[in-house]
């Protein structure tokens, strides 16, 4: 099962997480991180810049989740720029090595074979970082997505363009497409980290975790992987009926063993 992190506050999870990037940037030859956009992410992206100060990262690599299709990329808010913005420049990573599947409308028809291809090549994904949906959607793998499925359009659901209007003017700006890293290609990651915060998660992180593994809550996936670390703060875990048994088991935890 996936080990359940319960944590007060959203910087104490960034600083949880944070802290195992540096171990892999520090002690893997050529790591490779899978990046998430969103808010959530942030607080673990905050708390690199400040570990990460000092430690060689031109080696790091990084494959983004997903990107809007038919968004310019130097559009604000397509994935390209708030990676830049929120991860390449902060954390002074080379841009080259940093990569988010091409939304260019013109070679969307193969891009997303070309994005399994450079995962591949790069060695596959070390640690996926993985923010969560209302709809229990992972990177945009809306529900209905087949646990099988690579890099590919995806068109977004209503409710998943609305909860994403507050980062454009309007609603009608938000894109209707997407490519995303599937399902299948997010399980062959080595290790997930899905965070959580906030009350208007708790149902979807209770379904991924606690409910039956269904295509109708694509974030369940993460039931048949065999290391994933989960890390909510108390709001998001209030759905969780084996929340007492997850803090008795991280209080409990051998002192050897990493996240
Ligand atoms: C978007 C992203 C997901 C992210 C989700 C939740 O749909 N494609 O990767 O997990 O939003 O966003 P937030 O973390 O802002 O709640």
């Amino acid at each position: 099962m996936a080990e359940v992190v319960i944590l007060d506050s959203r910087a104490a999870a960034g600083a949880l997480v944070a802290d195992e990037i540096v171990r892999l940037v520090d002690e893997v030859r050529n790591p490779v991180l899978g990046l998430a956009t969103g808010s959530t992410p942030l607080p673990v992206y905050e708390a690199l810049r400040e570990r990460l100060a000092g430690h060689d990262v031109s080696h790091v690599r990084g494959f983004a989740l997903d990107e809007y299709v038919g968004l310019d990329v130097t559009h604000p808010e397509s994935y390209r720029s708030v990676i830049t913005r929120e991860v390449i420049e902060p954390l002074g990573l080379d841009p080259e090595l940093i990569r988010v599947p091409n939304g260019a409308l013109e070679t969307v028809r193969h891009a997303g074979d070309d994005y399994e291809r450079e995962i591949i090549d790069a060695g596959g994904v070390d640690l996926q970082i993985l923010g969560i949906g209302t709809d229990g959607h992972i990177g945009f793998n809306e529900p209905g997505s087949s646990f099988a499925s690579t890099t590919r359009l995806k068109t977004l659901t209503e409710q998943t363009r609305a909860d994403n209007a507050r980062f454009f003017d309007s609603l009608d700006e938000v894109p209707r497409h997407c490519i995303t890293q599937g399902l299948g290609t997010i399980l062959r990651a080595r290790h997930l980290v899905l965070l959580a915060f906030g009350d208007a998660k708790a149902e979807a992180v209770a379904a991924a975790l606690e409910g039956p593994v269904s295509a109708m809550i694509p974030a369940s996936a993460v039931q048949l992987h065999p290391h994933v670390t989960v890390v909510v703060d108390e709001a998001a875990a209030s759905r969780l009926e084996l929340a007492d048994y997850y803090r008795y088991s991280y209080e409990n935890k051998p002192s050897w063993q990493g996240i």
